[in-house]
């Protein structure tokens, strides 16, 4: 993953007021039988979408969540970290699951134990970057494939009976922005919703998600609920991206990290309430609470303060000292001293205000 993914737009700021606010953009969503409360979901981000973050935005309002991806493969060959990135709660019903993968066998296979485990909702990666899973044929690699990307939906399709969905980016670079017709191929398969990222392979996190190929996506698919996706940070993005792509709703990635009220804050928008920012107090009650979901994640306190680190920095975005926190965050990697430096930077931040 680049470094500067988590570096641009404000996360959690103020922000500006809406300059619409269609109060029907925010309504339920149905696919395939399963109905969201609300059109507003949380994306999949490996390292991150965990089941604590996923409950944090859950409670806050988010209709969906996704997981982090999963290797269809891993899962396949049994492997234990792969198996540990289902972990579910009936919290969160009902949730994501994201696979990645480039052997159509390997997925439809993957579908089905995911699916014996009682997951009704499985999406399929077209849309990672990195490296390890270009070498491989995965993620976004299969953009320049649109055969390859039939077969394989094709082939989960067949082992699946539930939500079956494909999240891409726009394309593999500016040469070959192709997410309207992969989008096409991917519901003539039997795809029920599309989650599109409008940056393409080559732009990794840089530029500005493009909102155009996603309507164009959305024109493509008449009838499949298309999800927005790249750069929602505050509520007015939320609305923007609807009108703008005539979208069916909203997938929040990193304006999510940290700040799990942009969705309680959207829904307030729509119902015509002001969207009020979180007092000190309810901040810190989050982290605390954010805290003790991870607790019952990890059971080794190293990997949790490794884990923690990135949340907490997440939480403190915007807040006086936040720079000086974040140092010291990273600089540590005993659990106590973590979580004692948490304590006083959110303590101090509620007496300061
Ligand atoms: C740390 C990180 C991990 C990500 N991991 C995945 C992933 O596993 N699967 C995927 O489809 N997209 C992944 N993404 C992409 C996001 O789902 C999303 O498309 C992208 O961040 C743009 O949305 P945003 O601006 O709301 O964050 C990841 C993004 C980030 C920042």
């Amino acid at each position: 993953m680049g470094k500067n993914v988590f570096g641009s737009g404000e996360f959690g700021s103020e922000g500006r007021l809406p300059a619409r606010v269609d109060p029907g953009a925010i309504r339920p969503l149905s696919v395939a039988g399963e109905t969201l409360a609300n059109n507003l979901v949380v994306a999949p981000m490996a390292g991150v979408s965990n089941l604590p973050f996923r409950l944090i935005a859950r409670e806050a309002g988010a209709g969906l969540a996704f997981t982090e991806t999963v290797s269809a493969k891993g899962l396949v060959n049994g492997g234990a970290k792969s198996r540990r990135l289902l972990r579910t709660s009936a919290r969160e019903a009902p949730v994501a699951f994201q696979l990645f993968g480039a052997e159509p066998e390997f997925l439809a296979e993957a579908c089905r134990l995911v699916a014996d485990d009682g997951a009704v909702w499985i999406d399929l990666n077209l849309g990672c970057p990195v490296k390890k899973f270009i070498r491989n044929g995965a993620g976004s690699a299969l953009l320049r494939e649109p055969r390859r990307v039939a077969a394989i939906v094709r082939a989960m399709r067949a082992a699946f009976a539930g939500v079956l969905s494909v999240k891409m980016r726009s394309g593999w670079d500016d040469q070959s922005v192709n997410a309207p017709e992969v989008a096409r191929v991917a519901v003539a398969e039997g795809a029920d919703l599309l989650s599109v990222h409008g940056r393409t392979r080559s732009q990794q996190y840089t530029g500005r998600s493009d909102r155009d190929v996603i309507r164009r996506v959305v024109e493509a698919v008449p009838g499949t609920p298309v999800l927005g996706n790249g750069d929602v940070t505050q509520p007015a993005d939320v609305f923007d991206v609807l009108h703008e792509t005539g979208a069916a709703g909203v997938m929040i990635g990193r304006g999510a990290m940290g700040n799990p009220w942009i969705f309680a804050e959207t829904l307030a928008l729509a119902q015509g309430s002001p969207a009020q920012r979180p007092s000190h107090g309810q901040r810190w009650n989050t982290v605390q609470r954010h805290i003790e979901l991870m607790r019952r994640c990890f059971d080794d306190d190293g990997a949790l303060a490794n884990n923690l680190k990135k949340y907490v920095v997440a939480y403190a975005k915007g807040l006086p000292g936040s720079a000086r926190f974040r140092r010291e965050v990273v600089e540590t990697d005993e659990l106590g001293i973590l979580l004692d430096r948490t304590r006083r930077f959110f303590d101090g931040a509620q007496a300061a205000a």
